[in-house]
Formats: structure tokens, C-alpha cells, sequence
């Protein structure tokens, strides 16, 4: 990595992000979207449009952009040159980066660091914000290695409550303003939050992450993430045209006792994965429970009128690797999918096998 320097846990760079027309793109989606009669101001939307109140909404609107053809292009440009400017080739980053809106008087995000939910310790955390940001509603960070490590620590030592930690930060934390066209990163272990916003301006900014290598991402799956070789293509125009053909996936649901999960549950999970990621659900069925080599599920994957079987997650194996090992040499030799919701993860092919044993406990 060159140029990223983060000794005191956070850097500020110049990006020229404009170029990749980021902020047009949300004003012209949401201005659409949301049927607004004049040009949006991101920063001022909160006069357009009731934020408070319709706060879910505006958020979903802006995962429907983040699916468009053109905002992909746009994201993974910009990461596909942060990565060329900052790390090597066996760098990954996140498929989709997060959206905050904070719009005045709204509240704030809790204090943390990345490191507390999964990430590694050497994925950095990249800050674009989208609409005119002030120190009144800016992201909050610990600008001082020292005092960010003592506040680490002290949590730790005192097990201090939420509200503690809150607290503590808050008096740590200082916000930080980019002026355009400035990327704020930082470590996973810096800790960061915001305040309730004192702002007369609503701020949009986007959020995604960057590790170094596929053995640093930490506890998170790596299907959420895009390799180099895996950006590319999703940049090259050929393999987007091919991909606008690609046929959707036709699947079967299919639950059994999965360590004592209800069927209901399974099927929930299942739906909502299958609705975000274009997957056509033509069937299901339930394992036959007195049965532990899963005869319903070796049918299913023997299925020539479907191309995958969607499943909560590992744990319809309980714990059986050598069960796990024989279904999963079926579903290869059958050229059939396997969907495990849960950890987002995608069985295709043998090369998948090793990461989805290691997954069983
Ligand atoms: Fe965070």
C-alpha cells in the first residue's frame, strides 16, 4: 500500500471522485424516484421531502440506485482506481458501500469501531460524502492513535455499557470536513461516530471498505466483496452486455431441522435473500426428518428443471462434514447450486467446497 499514510489511524486525500459523477447520479435518482417537482439539492432535501418522517423510504430509494447499471460503473470505477492508487492486485472491496443520510436534528450514529463488527485490522474504511458537509453533521472520528488505544482499552477493562461508551467518545471525537473532492479513510480500529445533527444541511455520504488481501477481510464473508479480476469484469462493456442476457436462476426452496430453526424462519430468510439477488423460487420442499442423509435434498439436486437449491445456511448439515462433503460432490456432479442464505454464500463448483466445510462447526 503507498501513499495511505495512517499512522495516526486516519488520512484525508485528494480524489478528484466528482469525475465519476456520484452526486448526479443520487440527485437525478432520487429527484425521479421520489416525483420531486424542483432540482434536488442533496443538502437540502429535507425541504422537499419529509426525511424525518420517511426516513426508510429515502434509504430504500437509495438501495434501488445503488442496483442501476449506472451507479455500478460509477462505485466500482471509484474503487477499482483507489485500489491501483493504494494497495496491490489481492485487494478486495465491498460490492456495495453503505448510505448515511442525516438530515438537521436527526439523530446520530452510536460511536464504534469496525473492528468490533468483523472487519480486519488492515481493511480501511473509505468516507465520501455526496452533499456539502459541516462540523455540525460530519462523521465524528479520534484523530490521536494514543487516546484512541487508551479509550480501546478502557471499554474493555470497565465493560463499559453503551451509554458509557457514547459518552466517553463523545468527548474523543472530533468531527472532520472534507472540502470536494476529499476522501476521508481510516482504520478499522478507529473509533468514529456522529452527533445529532445542528446542521442546516442534510448530509449524504456513502461508506465501503478495502482489504489488502482476501486473508485480512476478518470475520466477514467474502462473497461480500469484489476481487480485482472480479471488478474488471464487471467493468468491462462486454461482460456487462453478456451479463444483461444472463438467464435468471430458477431454484427450489428447500428446509429441513437445521439445528432447530423453524421452517418459517428458514423460509423468511430464504424469500428476502432470493428477492435481492434475482432468484426465481418455481418449488420447495421439506426434508423427510427421520431420514439424516437428506434423501429430499439429493431429489432436489437431481432436478434437471431447476439450477439451484436455496437453503438457510450451513446448518442444514448439522455439523456433518462427511454428509456436507457427499450433497456437496452431488450438487458439482449435477451442476446444480446451492444457496446457503445465511452466510451469503454461493456453492457453484468444487472450488467453493473448502469454504463452506470450513464454515460448518
Ligand atoms: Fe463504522
Amino acid at each position: 500500500m503507498n501513499n495511505l499514510k495512517l499512522s495516526s489511524g486516519y488520512s484525508i486525500v485528494n480524489f478528484n471522485y466528482n469525475k465519476y459523477q456520484l452526486r448526479e447520479i443520487f440527485i437525478e435518482g432520487l429527484n425521479q424516484r421520489l416525483k420531486l417537482k424542483n432540482k434536488l439539492e442533496l443538502n437540502e432535501i429535507h425541504h422537499q421531502f419529509d426525511v424525518k418522517n420517511n426516513f426508510e423510504e429515502l434509504r430504500q430509494q437509495c438501495f434501488l440506485i445503488f442496483k442501476t447499471q449506472r451507479f455500478k460503473e460509477s462505485y466500482l470505477s471509484i474503487a477499482r482506481d483507489l485500489i491501483e492508487t493504494f494497495f496491490s492486485k489481492s485487494a478486495l472491496v465491498q460490492k456495495f458501500p453503505t448510505i448515511r443520510i442525516q438530515s438537521p436534528n436527526q439523530s446520530a450514529a452510536p460511536y464504534h469501531n469496525d473492528n468490533w463488527f468483523g472487519h480486519g485490522k488492515d481493511v480501511i474504511n473509505f468516507w465520501l460524502p455526496l452533499s456539502q458537509i459541516d462540523k455540525y453533521n460530519s462523521l465524528r472520528i479520534c484523530k490521536n492513535k494514543n487516546e484512541n488505544q487508551y479509550c480501546l482499552d478502557y471499554i474493555v477493562k470497565n465493560k463499559l455499557s453503551l451509554s458509557k461508551i457514547n459518552s466517553l467518545l463523545k468527548q474523543k471525537c472530533e468531527p472532520v470536513v472534507l472540502n470536494e473532492n476529499e476522501i476521508l479513510c481510516f482504520k478499522t480500529s478507529t473509533l468514529h461516530g456522529t452527533e445529532i445533527s445542528k446542521s442546516k444541511f442534510t448530509r449524504f455520504s456513502i461508506d465501503f471498505r478495502i482489504a489488502p488481501s482476501q486473508s485480512k477481510l476478518g470475520t466477514k464473508p467474502i462473497n461480500n466483496f469484489y476481487n480485482v479480476n472480479e471488478l474488471d469484469n464487471h467493468l468491462s462493456k462486454k461482460i456487462k452486455k453478456k451479463k444483461q442476457k444472463q438467464k435468471r436462476i430458477k431454484a427450489f426452496f428447500y428446509t429441513n431441522l437445521c439445528n432447530f430453526k423453524s421452517a418459517k424462519s428458514q423460509l423468511m430468510l430464504c424469500v428476502s435473500y432470493c428477492k435481492d439477488n434475482n432468484i426465481d423460487i418455481v418449488g420447495g420442499d421439506s426434508e423427510i426428518l427421520i431420514f439424516d442423509y437428506l434423501p429430499v435434498l439429493r431429489n432436489n439436486l437431481e432436478n434437471k428443471n431447476i439450477d439451484a437449491v436455496v437453503v438457510f445456511g450451513v446448518d442444514i448439515f448439522s455439523g456433518n462434514k462427511k454428509l456436507a462433503k457427499s450433497i456437496l460432490e452431488l450438487a458439482g456432479k449435477n451442476k446444480k447450486k446451492i444457496i446457503f442464505c445465511a452466510e451469503s454464500v454461493l456453492f457453484s463448483d468444487d472450488k467453493d467446497k473448502k469454504i463452506i466445510l470450513k464454515l460448518l462447526k
